[in-house]
């Protein structure tokens, strides 16, 4: 028989200590996007609830913004980034396949000790890496953790693509995960639905665009695309119920629920899903897409975050995370607000 190993044993509970956000400074109207695309302002209104969004510019690389979110989140959690232990980044638009974005992140905010990597889940990023974050804390494996969700998907965006060029920003949100004497994260409910494989995905292999000395490729830099209808109507529909079992599994109901932070992919899927759930009238609902757009990993931290800016969202207020996307995947639970 072999030995015993020991093992960890973490907080009794973990919970949101301060969130962080960077949006670029660069607001582009829907008139700026509109000819490419043989569209207008009012079909873009209509369709999916934005005005504006913001586009980073050359120097707000997706490092550059996390770190700035980061410093925030850090800030109002009153640590210092050499107290985080693990770093989670979840995007799909840092473009190096190797290393993850994750460690130059660590290096910069000043620790060169903490676990970092990346994680890969589109825009359920987020919400995947506070379900990590959560049992990290709880089981020992980490005491602080920081969650990035960013994204710069201008990079990736074909500004003559009809279905994306409209609806896709760049931006980065960033949350402290610690120890907590009371429940502050509820359990995640998450999956992924894989038969959906392509509905949002990067259209060009990276094989396809570089090729082979022999079979040069295509050169052209892959770029993400949607078959928007079909995932508005799964997202209107499925996921207000993924939302209302994350309530049930925390033992919320909801009459408790105090804010309601969707995935800021659509404003009428976000309208969908809070008729779907019978949200009450009490529910404040994040509507941050309008003039932010849809910022994928990025689009949850940032609502919340401006939620509490505008003090729509107390401290100590029952929050409902969901989010869903590319794969496709989705991930929910019940937060208490920092
Ligand atoms: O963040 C990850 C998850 N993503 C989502 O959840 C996004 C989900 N999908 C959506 O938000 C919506 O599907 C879109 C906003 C992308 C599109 O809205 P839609 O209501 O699903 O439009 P549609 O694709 O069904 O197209 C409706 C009509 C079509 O014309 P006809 O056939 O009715 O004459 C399209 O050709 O609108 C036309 N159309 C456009 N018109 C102007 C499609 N794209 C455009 C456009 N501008 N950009």
């Amino acid at each position: 028989m072999g030995a015993t190993i020991a093992t960890a044993t973490g907080a009794p509970h973990a919970a949101i200590l301060g969130i962080g956000a960077y949006r670029p400074r660069r607001v582009v109207p829907n008139s700026a996007v509109v000819d490419a695309i043989d569209s207008s302002d009012e079909w873009i209104q209509q369709r999916s609830g934005i005005k504006t969004r913001r586009w980073a510019d050359q120097d707000e690389s997706v490092q550059m913004m996390s770190v700035e979110a980061s410093r925030i989140a850090l800030e109002r959690a009153g640590l210092d980034a050499r107290q985080i232990d693990c770093i989670v980044v979840a995007t799909v638009s840092h473009l190096l396949q190797t290393p993850a974005v994750a460690t130059a992140i660590a290096h910069e905010l000043g620790t060169d000790q903490a676990a970092a990597f990346d994680i890969s889940a589109a825009c359920s990023g987020f919400c995947h890496g506070i379900a990590l974050a959560s049992d990290f804390v709880r089981a020992g494996s980490a005491r602080h953790v920081l969650v990035i969700g960013v994204e710069r998907l201008t990079d990736i965006l074909d500004l003559t693509d009809r279905g994306t060029a409209f609806i896709f920003a760049d931006g980065a949100g960033a949350a402290v995960v610690g120890p907590s004497d009371t429940p502050g994260i509820g359990p995640v409910v998450w999956g992924s639905d894989g038969e959906q494989f392509d509905l949002i995905r990067q259209r060009e292999d990276w094989r396809d665009v570089v090729g082979s000395p022999e079979a040069p490729g295509s050169g052209v830099m892959p770029h993400l695309v949607m078959q928007g209808n079909p995932v508005f109507r799964w997202a209107s529909f499925a996921m207000a119920k993924i939302g209302q079992q994350a309530l049930d599994r925390a033992g919320i109901t909801l009459d408790d629920l105090d804010v309601f932070v969707p995935h800021q992919a659509n404003m009428r899927i976000i309208d969908a899903m809070a008729r779907a759930m019978k949200l009450p009238a009490h529910v404040r609902i994040a509507r941050d897409i309008a003039d932010q757009g849809n910022t994928s990993a990025a689009s949850v931290p940032l609502a919340l975050d401006r939620m509490i800016e505008e003090g729509e969202a107390r401290s100590g207020d029952t929050a409902l995370l969901i989010a869903f996307g590319a794969g496709l995947s989705y991930a929910a639970q019940v937060v208490r607000v920092p």
